[in-house]
């Protein structure tokens, strides 16, 4: 937002108004500087999974859902800087959903970026994706932010080119949320490498934001909510005074704070998956005093999706959630605690059952 006469306050207000009357499937992300002619924001769309059935058919909630989020960033008003979407476009990773997925997103009125899911890249392991979208690891700097995107999907070279017979299995078996023959998720050496020569030329106070598909963190091995090298990628980001990592894949709110890094997950356009029962599998497992979202009719078509603003006018990332047939939430970095916290969902006075902590 740039030097528009309002105030950051006074613009949330109007977008949470907006988002009442319509509950965009969308994240809009807003980044505020001490000095308002900086402030900028951008849109955030993440996990389409558009998914063939045969011929011109695709299945039609999650395209839905995608032309939604696409058609209300479009409407936004004051309009985003760009758009990034935040990977899991295509459901298999076949030509015929990612030209579709394509073409939805090619309405955007808007400069959009891309990071890589795993339901777009096990197929042909990356190929035809980025003939679409360009690099699958990249930075750029935007009125004084760096922004970086990884490709956080890959994984072990055996996995990838000699187990499976076939291609298509291949992505077959990584598809599956649970499925014990699917294998973690890595950033790999080659990309941490040219993350430190990336990052060497930025200095330490400039704020970072790193944008990947898989958390950059340990969060639960079962369900791939982890990524195996999250422990050196986040080596590469503690130096930095305010750094921020915001993930798709898990379809639910997730925070949590490790060291100088704080995380967010955003909301998909597709589905949400349910909570793992447990995090607690590594030390870097969730803050017992995250709160999970509340699930409140898992047959409702756009249950637990949503979008939200993102305000860095802190220097922290403050995540207002807006949430379909749910009440919206905020999570902010809090100075004295030194990680992100819901103020309201974590008083157990105000919590709406059945939701709690774990
Ligand atoms: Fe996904
Ligand atoms: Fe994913």
């Amino acid at each position: 937002m740039r030097d528009l006469g309002v105030s950051r306050r006074d613009f949330l207000k109007g977008v949470g108004a907006a988002a009442a009357a319509v509950a965009l499937p969308l994240n809009l992300i807003e980044l505020a500087f001490a000095d308002p002619a900086q402030n900028f924001m951008f849109a955030y769309i993440s996990d389409a999974h558009i998914q063939h059935i045969k011929g011109g058919k695709f299945v039609r909630n999650w395209d839905r859902g995608l032309i939604r989020a696409v058609a209300e960033t479009n409407l936004l008003e004051p309009k985003p800087d760009f758009v990034m979407f935040g990977g899991d476009l295509a459901q298999l990773g076949t030509k015929a959903e990612l030209d579709h997925g394509a073409e939805i997103m090619s309405a955007l009125k808007y400069k959009t970026y891309y990071v890589m899911g795993e339901h777009d890249y096990y197929l042909d392991l990356g190929e035809y994706w980025s003939k679409l979208f360009g690099p699958q690891w990249y930075s750029f700097d935007h009125k004084g932010v760096h922004f970086v995107v990884l490709n956080s999907i890959l994984t072990f070279d055996d996995w990838t080119h000699k187990r499976w017979p076939t291609a298509e299995q291949r992505m077959l078996e990584m598809a599956g949320l649970d499925n014990p023959n699917g294998s973690p998720f890595m950033v790999g050496e080659k990309q941490r490498e040219w993350l430190a020569a990336d990052l060497a030329k930025v200095d330490r106070k400039t704020p970072v934001v790193v944008f990947s598909h898989s958390p950059i963190q340990k969060l639960y091995k079962g369900w791939n909510f982890w990524t195996e090298d999250a422990e050196e990628v986040q080596a590469l980001l503690q130096p930095f005074e305010q750094p921020t990592v915001v993930y798709g894949h898990v379809h639910q709110i997730q925070y949590n704070q490790i060291g100088n890094i704080t995380f967010h997950a955003v909301m998909a356009t597709a589905w949400p998956w349910p909570y793992p029962q447990s995090y607690a599998q590594a030390d870097h497992a969730m803050p017992k005093q995250m709160v999970p979202m509340n699930r409140g009719d898992p047959f409702f078509e756009r249950d637990a999706t949503g979008w939200q603003t993102i305000d860095t006018g802190t220097g922290r990332v403050t995540m207002a959630y807006n949430l379909y047939n749910n009440r919206a939430r905020k999570v902010r970095y809090n100075p004295a605690t030194g990680r992100p916290e819901d103020l309201e969902f974590e008083d157990p006075a105000k919590r709406v059952p059945p939701q709690d902590h774990f």
